[in-house]
């Protein structure tokens, strides 16, 4: 037996037992007469005492221990004279009779503590070793408790965990696929699943009407801290649904998580349309933490002689409540922030209403004293607010205001990492014009439904088709999207022409489905949960790397396995790919 309990399990009540521990040397505490070694596993630490002059053998082996080493101590539990609140295991310690080493370790290149001296680069190249840091195992035990969760409730709502393949052909989900070369098909190409859309839907077709798998899903995107080339889905269809069937559903699962692994009650999750979230907040994501909601400006400002106002499309503002005191330097903080190039704006006004009453902005010789008042009024500025405008372009300024909003939010303490607030944006338009290469795109995928109400539109005027579609943001965060699916195989035909394709392209690629939509498809519609990134909001941190055991760094590469990487001649032949020069 290796051991009879593990290093975070010891109490008080244990005071008297013979146990016998394994696992990594933390660190040794040498005080001439005494020595100390921190034992650690996933569970704790649990320190143990050697004495000099009651076994002096067995100290000196102790001290000849390096960090990290694998050892098994067997001895009996005291009481600790010195006792440490900050530990579970912190009132007691064990009084070593042997010590043995199971392997002994090479000195780590960083310290294994979650203030660790290592940098991101040597953390990932070690990343068996950044796993053994408590801050890591936390985020890894997280997931797996949100994982047993999110199964818990969806098999007792009597969903089927279905696998699906990972050798498939491309779905078009708006991300470039990773591919992999057929041997047995030479010059032909699997692609990796972006996510299982097309087959969650076919099972719908079959009859297994709730469906889920939590799911590697891949991207080859550009990666951000909340984006992998590989991820996880917590995917789910539905067969005889409407959207609110899958809200309530998948509302429940999240309220589950939230109760079970936080102990935290989330009320009803309030809902709103996507064309109000992108007018008031600039964004399909709102952070709901805070208010700070657009005032759009154009009535109050334009034909009063200022160019920069009357030319643009819409002039908006924020009210900063009780914001009126910044000071010069606060304000060019905020206005380089906002010319910075990833945002853009051209330069930022503002409105001061005083403590005393009296307003004062950075365009007075363009408005009056009483101009400026209603400028506060539909604001609802109150005397010591700041009233910040931005304006240009639509959609580009709603962007930049975004990013001022969510900017402000910080630097005033108005998104605590401990509040959540999950918001449902609905009614996503059903197509994305891109000027690049002048055609529309579907903004969710193209299985997505038209509103019934809508469908006219897609002959007349595509912009104006809103989409069954759904997305669940929580603290500003997109964790999952989904739709109602189109499962009449004239309409999804319909759909796939007004995407530019071709009848025979659309039969290349989607034939399986619109085959099969000819044999008795259901109604039926579905969403998925980013799972890495559901479980990094839950602990209020941005990125999910270390929710991944093995994650990439954001040049998509695995720095610990030195992937990707080139593979030899002769593989190159049997797939059949020619190198190229
Ligand atoms: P969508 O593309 O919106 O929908 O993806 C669903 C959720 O997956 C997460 N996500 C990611 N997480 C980490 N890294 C990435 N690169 C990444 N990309 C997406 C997000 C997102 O909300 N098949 C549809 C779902 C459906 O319609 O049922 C789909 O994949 O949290």
């Amino acid at each position: 037996m290796y051991r009879s309990h593990t290093c975070g399990e010891l109490r008080q009540r244990n005071i008297g037992n013979e146990v016998t521990l394994a696992g990594w040397l933390q660190t040794t505490r040498d005080f001439g007469g005494m020595t100390f070694i921190d034992l650690r596993d996933r569970y704790g630490i649990t320190q143990l005492v050697f004495n000099m002059e009651t076994n002096k053998a067995l100290c000196e082996k102790a001290r000849t221990l390096g960090r990290e080493f694998v050892i098994q101590a067997k001895g009996v539990v005291v009481e600790r004279s010195n006792k440490n609140p900050k530990m579970p295991t912190g009132d007691i310690e064990i009084i070593v009779s042997e010590l043995n080493i199971l392997n002994k370790a090479k000195t780590p290149p960083f310290t294994i503590e979650n203030d660790t001296d290592g940098g991101d680069d040597l953390r990932m190249k070690f990343r068996y070793l950044d796993l053994r840091r408590e801050e890591v195992q936390q985020k890894i035990m997280f997931r797996h408790q949100v994982g047993h969760e999110t199964r818990t409730y969806l098999n007792a709502n009597g969903f089927l965990d279905i696998e699906t393949p990972f050798l498939i052909k491309s779905t078009p989900e708006g991300a470039r696929d990773f591919v992999v070369p057929s041997r047995m098909n030479p010059g032909e190409f699997y692609a990796l699943p972006q996510s299982p859309q097309t087959f969650k839907q076919l099972l719908m077709v079959s009859g297994y009407d709730k469906y889920y798998q939590i799911t590697r899903c891949f991207r080859d995107e550009d990666l951000r801290a909340d984006r992998q080339p590989e991820f996880t889905q917590i995917d789910c269809e539905m067969a005889f649904v409407e959207q609110e069937d899958i809200l309530n559903m998948f509302e429940g699962l999240i309220k589950h998580i939230f109760r079970t692994v936080k102990g935290i009650e989330l009320g009803d999750f309030p809902r709103m349309q996507y064309d109000d979230a992108m007018r008031l907040y600039g964004s399909d994501k709102p952070d709901m933490r805070f208010g700070m909601q657009f005032v759009e400006m154009n009535d109050l400002v334009q034909g009063k002689g200022f160019g920069v106002f009357d030319n643009a499309e819409l002039v908006i503002g924020i009210n900063a409540e009780n914001c009126a005191e910044f000071t010069r330097k606060q304000l060019d903080e905020l206005t380089d922030f906002v010319k910075r190039p990833q945002i853009g704006a051209t330069g930022l006004i503002y409105l001061r209403y005083n403590a005393d009453g009296t307003l004062k902005s950075s365009v007075d010789k363009f408005y009056s004293e009483d101009e400026l008042k209603k400028w506060a009024e539909s604001a609802d500025m109150k005397p010591g607010d700041l009233l910040l405008v931005l304006c240009g372009n639509t959609d580009k300024v709603r962007k930049q205001m975004n990013e001022l909003r969510l900017e402000l939010g910080n630097r005033l303490g108005l998104r605590p990492k401990d509040v959540f607030k999950p918001l449902w944006v609905l009614d996503f338009p059903l197509l994305e014009y891109n000027e690049d290469d002048n055609r529309w795109y579907a903004m969710h995928h193209p299985f997505t439904s038209p509103k019934k109400q809508d469908i006219d539109y897609l002959y007349t005027d595509p912009a104006r088709v809103r989409a069954d579609a759904y997305d669940l943001a929580i603290n500003g965060v997109e964790v999952g999207g989904g739709s109602i699916r189109i499962f009449d195989k004239g309409l999804q035909a319909e759909m796939f022409k007004r995407l530019g394709f071709t009848d025979e392209e659309a039969q290349k690629q989607f034939g399986f489905l619109m085959n099969a939509f000819e044999y008795g498809a259901p109604p039926h519609g579905g969403l998925a949960f980013g799972f890495d990134r559901l479980c990094a909001v839950l602990n209020g941190v941005e990125s999910i790397r270390d929710f991944i055991a093995f994650p990439k760094n954001n040049s998509g590469r695995d720095m610990m396995l030195d992937s990707p990487s080139t593979i030899d001649e002769k593989q190159l032949k049997e797939l059949s790919i020619a190198l190229r020069g």
